[in-house]
């Protein structure tokens, strides 16, 4: 090292002509060693969906600071000859905060899939080295800098937009079409792709794995259970819990008709009380095309049939999990006649077992966690069948589950900037168009509350 620096240094003075040549040469050396020293660099997976900061090597940094240094003198985002990105390292601003993020400023993140990282940026004067500014929700115009972004030839640089929340709430309408991106929990209308409430790494492995509480040793003063904190949901959903209280034992520790303590709001608490029951109602607050959340992740996390919502495809809950899996409130046409088959099933260990028919395989759960995903998919696939719609349509064939920055880099580096630039943008649509009207689901058991027991199917 000290002959090769000494070389250098006596080269730069007689040779000024080379001196850049060599001091390039050199770092290159610096960089090569510097990446044996850090080989064994430990490295950890970002979550899907989540920023996760993990450590970028020395000899890493070294790379980044020339090729971004070569980049700006030439003032270009290198590309393939097709208009494809050939960036190693992403720079994401993020335009409304990090929702629902443990990200900060200068975090790194690495992806997995495309051999890449990014860094995250909130500082508005980084904007012109910026690769994707993002916002959770739409922004009007005036609140997101549309008009510092370019996309051409020379520079790609892609606004996109994300959310969590319904169309009941969140913003919707013509906002939406200013963005390059949309992510959402909805499995077609995001573009390039959803980013969802499911690890399907983890949500497979939560299908497969038996009842931590078999059938016999399950909470006998109450066959449901209901934890919810917002007793005001757009689809109605307290006043028919409160029907259905009439009908079968439900045990209620959160806040809406509450008549049980002993669990607190937390979701991981949650699973530890759902697991002791036979039945765990997994109504969303509204309902919505894919519009499925964590809800439903934490019953089926628990190894209990979750009891769902789901009409004309808002949601459709095939999408998400395996057929015969789950009780849906609107397969009833009376809330007596929905208690009854409760009621049914959870005296029948061999009916109610039937809903958890995926559970009964003879695969070894703590290798197959240990498999890629695509592995985990093929033997999935192999006991819920080919034709699931969870497989073919679904969350499955849908959710790539890893980073939403790892999955938009994967995709600018495999599709021409040109083709992102004319893709069609729309709006988004309204809940009148997305979702079940307010209230709907009191107004499908309406006539049967009123006339008590008649039997009207909406
Ligand atoms: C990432 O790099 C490693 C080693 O450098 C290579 O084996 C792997 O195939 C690469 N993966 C992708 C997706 O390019
Ligand atoms: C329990 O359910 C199984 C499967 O549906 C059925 O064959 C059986 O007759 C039921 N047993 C009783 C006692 O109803
Ligand atoms: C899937 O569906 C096709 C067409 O309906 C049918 O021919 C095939 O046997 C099905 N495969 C399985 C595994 O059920
Ligand atoms: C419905 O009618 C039955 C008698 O037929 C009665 O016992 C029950 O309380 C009624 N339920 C409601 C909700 O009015």
């Amino acid at each position: 090292m000290r002959l090769t620096v000494r070389y250098l240094c006596s080269i730069v003075r007689y040779r000024r002509r080379f001196s850049i040549l060599l001091l390039i040469s050199a770092l290159l050396f610096i960089i090569f060693i510097l990446s044996i020293i850090d080989r064994n660099h430990p490295e950890l997976n970002p979550l899907p969906n989540s920023e996760q900061e993990i450590k970028i090597t020395t000899a890493q940094k070294v790379i980044r600071a020339i090729s971004t240094t070569v980049a700006q003198q030439n003032r270009l985002w290198p590309l393939d000859e097709q208009g494809r990105s050939l960036k190693n390292h992403f720079f994401v601003f993020d335009a409304t905060g990090f929702f629902g993020s443990a990200a900060s400023e200068g975090v790194e993140v690495k992806c997995e899939s495309s051999n890449t990282t990014f860094t995250w940026t909130r500082q508005p004067n980084q904007m012109n080295k910026v690769d994707f500014a993002i916002s959770h929700d739409a922004r009007l115009q005036q609140d997101f800098p549309f008009d510092k972004l370019h996309l051409n030839s020379e520079r790609q640089q892609y606004s996109m937009a994300f959310i969590m929340e319904s169309e009941a709430h969140s913003s919707t309408g013509d906002a939406w079409a200013n963005y390059n991106f949309r992510m959402s929990y909805n499995l077609d209308d995001s573009y390039p792709e959803p980013a969802t409430y499911f690890d399907v790494n983890i949500h497979i492995i939560d299908l497969l794995t038996p009842p931590v509480v078999k059938f016999e040793k399950k909470e006998t003063r109450a066959d449901v259970v209901w934890i919810i904190s917002n007793c005001d949901a757009h689809n109605g959903r307290q006043g028919f819990i409160e029907q259905l209280m009439k009908e079968i034992k439900i045990d209620s520790y959160g806040l809406c008709l509450n008549n049980r303590q002993g669990y607190g709001d937390r979701m991981t608490d949650n699973v530890e009380a759902y697991m002791k029951y036979k039945f765990v109602i997994a109504i969303e607050n509204s309902n919505c095309i894919d519009y499925v959340t964590e809800k439903l992740v934490k019953a089926v996390e628990s190894g209990s049939v979750p009891i769902v919502a789901g009409r004309n495809g808002r949601p459709d809950y095939r999408r998400f999990m395996p057929d015969h899996s789950y009780i849906n409130i609107f397969d009833y046409p009376t809330v007596k006649a929905l208690a009854d088959d409760l009621k049914r099933i959870a005296n029948n260990k061999t009916l109610y077992e039937s809903y958890l028919w995926f559970k009964k395989h003879k695969i070894n759960l703590r290798l197959f966690a240990e498999l890629s995903l695509n592995e985990k998919i093929k033997q999935f696939t192999g006991i819920v069948g080919s034709n699931a719609t969870m497989i073919k349509d679904g969350i499955v064939a849908k959710e790539k589950s890893e980073n939403k920055i790892c999955k938009l880099i994967r995709f600018v580096r495999q599709t021409p900037w040109q083709e992102i630039a004319t893709h069609k943008r729309a709006a988004r649509p309204n809940e009148n168009i997305a979702c079940l009207q307010r209230g709907n689901i009191l107004d499908h058991f309406r006539s049967s509350l009123s006339s008590n027991g008649s039997s009207v199917k909406n």
